[in-house]
């Protein structure tokens, strides 16, 4: 993978994207606007279809609806993602990330997207991610690594914002880096869920390139302040994220 979108979060890390999901999805582009003014970068969302997992969230009209500066790193927690990728890179996903467990044949979804071009503008490039829930074995990801840019380990399962960080999630991270420096690839590495201000600054240390943080941002009430405060926590432990190419 290279593009400058790439390029820019394999250049340090990590890197907050927040979970859009429990913004006040009535006034969002106020609340991406605080999301824009406060130095967020990324914006995560997370499409959820009620078959793969219990909620049922946003899907392209949003996805495309979002404009802006913010990189727009989208998350699909729904059943047989290669019927519905396209139609997410047309709505202008900048990273697309889909749960292999709802694939039936998840290297045939990122062939699928390695031949697709970012619709925003085709030389940002299109970051291809996989996602794994808490019940998967880490080393699925392997047969997977040679045709993926990201791999996102969730730390909940997936359904709902606002839950416990899984503890054995830690470990799984460490596996997940030791498979992706035995693949030679440039691959980021992330973490989703239950991400808050009391944990963020252990979980920063993982070595997770990318941190997901929805609820603890927008949580009714103090999104800019609590944008702050993770960004400086993140901030505090930066890093060069991985070789240059
Ligand atoms: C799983 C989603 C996560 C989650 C993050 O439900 O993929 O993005 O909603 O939300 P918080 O940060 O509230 O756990
Ligand atoms: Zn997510």
């Amino acid at each position: 993978m290279d593009g400058p979108v790439f390029e820019h979060l394999a250049a340090e890390g990590p890197r907050l994207t927040v979970g859009m999901v429990t913004a006040d999805l009535l006034h969002l582009a106020n609340e991406l606007d605080v999301l824009e003014g406060g130095g967020a970068e990324l914006v995560h969302i997370d499409v959820m279809d009620g078959v793969f997992c219990p909620m049922l969230t946003v899907g392209t009209p949003v996805v495309k609806a979002i404009t802006g500066r913010l990189i727009k790193d989208v998350h699909l927690m729904i059943d047989d993602p290669l019927s519905k990728v396209d139609a997410f890179v047309q709505a202008g996903a900048d990273m697309l990330t889909f749960q292999i467990e709802g694939a039936r044949q998840p290297h045939r979804v990122l062939q699928v997207l390695g031949r697709a071009t970012n619709a925003n503008d085709p030389a940002r490039g299109l970051i291809r991610g996989i996602a794994i829930n808490p019940s998967t074995p880490v080393g699925a990801i392997e047969p997977l690594l040679d045709e993926t840019d990201y791999v996102l380990v969730l730390a909940v399962n997936p359904g709902w914002g606002g839950q416990a960080y899984i503890s054995s999630t830690d470990a799984r991270l460490d596996r997940a880096r030791e498979l992706i420096a035995a693949s030679g690839r440039r691959i980021l590495l992330g973490v989703d869920g239950g991400v808050t201000r009391d944990n963020i600054a252990r979980v920063a240390r993982l070595g997770a390139d990318i941190v997901v943080s929805g609820s603890a941002i927008f949580d009714g009430r103090a999104a800019a302040e609590n944008l702050s405060f993770m960004l400086d926590q993140l901030r505090a432990t930066a890093r060069p994220a991985m070789v240059p190419a």
